[in-house]
C-alpha cells in the first residue's frame, strides 16, 4: 500500500468517539482527525454570518470558501483546537445553539462534498485515526480498521451530563439530553447523503459499562491483530 494505515471510528453522539480516538491515536502515534469539529465549525460560521439554515446555496458557497484548520491541543478540555477563517472556535462550536442545528447543516450535500474532500486530502498519506459518522462507509472506505462505537441512549446522556457538570455548564436534565441525543441520531441516520451507518466490515463495540481505557485497549488490539495478518 502507498499509505500508512487508517483507523475509522463511527457511531452516534456521545458514544465516546472523540475521547477514544484521541487516546488510540496517542497510543499508536497516529494523527487524530475530528470530522465532527469541521461540521460544527461551518455551522458556527453560518450562525455568525446570519445565513438562514435552509439557504443551501449560500451555505455551499461559504463552505467552499472558508478555511478550516485543526491543530493539536494541550489543554484536555477538548481534543483539538479548531479554527475557521483564522478565528479560534474551539469552545464556540460546542454550544447548545451549534449542537442543535449542526445535523441540519451536515445533511446538505454541498457541505459534505467540500468537507469530505478536505478530509480525504488530509488522509492521503494515512497514519490517522479519523472519527465521525461516515468515515468507514464514505470518507475512507479502505481503512484497515473500522470501528462502530455505540452505547445505549441512557448511557450516552449520562456521559454528556457529566461533561456539562465538569465544565460548569448549567444543569440539563437527563430526559432533555436523551431527547436531544435521540433526535440527532435520528437526523444523522435518516439523511439522504451518507447517513450514519455501520459499515459492513466494521467491528461493533458496545461501550455500556466499559471505561475509556478498556475501549481504547480493544481498538489498539484489533489494530495490532489486523496489521500482523
Ligand atoms: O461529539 P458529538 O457526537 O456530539 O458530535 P460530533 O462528532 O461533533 O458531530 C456533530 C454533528 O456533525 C453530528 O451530529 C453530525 O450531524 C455531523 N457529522 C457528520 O455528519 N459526519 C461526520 N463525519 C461527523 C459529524
Ligand atoms: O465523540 P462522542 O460524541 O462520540 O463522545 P465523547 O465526547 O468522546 O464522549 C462523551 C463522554 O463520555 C466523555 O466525557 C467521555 O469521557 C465519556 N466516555 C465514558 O465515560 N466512557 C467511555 N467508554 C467513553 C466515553
Amino acid at each position: 500500500r502507498d499509505r500508512q494505515p487508517i483507523i475509522a471510528i463511527d457511531g452516534p453522539a456521545g458514544a465516546g468517539k472523540s475521547t477514544v480516538a484521541r487516546q488510540v491515536a496517542a497510543n499508536l502515534n497516529l494523527v487524530y482527525l475530528d470530522t465532527g469539529a469541521m461540521y460544527r465549525a461551518v455551522t458556527w460560521l453560518v450562525l455568525q454570518k446570519g445565513i438562514a439554515i435552509d439557504d443551501e446555496c449560500a451555505i455551499a458557497e461559504l463552505t467552499n470558501q472558508c478555511k478550516i484548520e485543526l491543530t493539536p491541543n494541550q489543554d484536555l478540555q477538548s481534543s483539538v483546537r479548531v479554527w475557521i477563517d483564522g478565528t479560534d472556535v474551539t469552545q464556540a462550536i460546542r454550544t447548545v445553539q451549534v449542537t442543535s442545528i449542526v445535523s441540519a447543516i451536515a445533511a446538505q450535500s454541498a457541505v459534505r462534498q467540500a468537507l469530505v474532500k478536505q478530509q480525504q486530502n488530509w488522509g492521503k498519506k494515512g497514519g490517522l485515526v479519523a472519527e465521525g459518522r461516515d468515515i468507514g462507509t464514505h470518507v475512507f472506505p479502505d481503512a484497515e480498521v473500522k470501528i462502530f462505537l455505540t452505547a445505549s441512549v441512557g448511557e450516552r446522556a449520562r456521559r454528556r451530563q457529566e461533561d456539562f457538570n465538569k465544565q460548569g455548564q448549567p444543569e440539563v436534565s437527563l430526559k432533555q439530553l436523551e431527547r436531544d441525543i435521540a433526535e440527532r441520531d435520528w437526523k444523522d441516520s435518516t439523511r439522504k447523503v451518507s447517513p450514519l451507518q455501520k459499515a459492513a466490515d466494521a467491528i461493533e463495540v458496545q461501550t455500556d459499562g466499559l471505561n475509556i481505557s478498556e475501549v481504547t485497549a480493544q481498538i489498539v488490539n484489533y489494530y495490532q491483530q489486523r496489521l500482523s495478518q
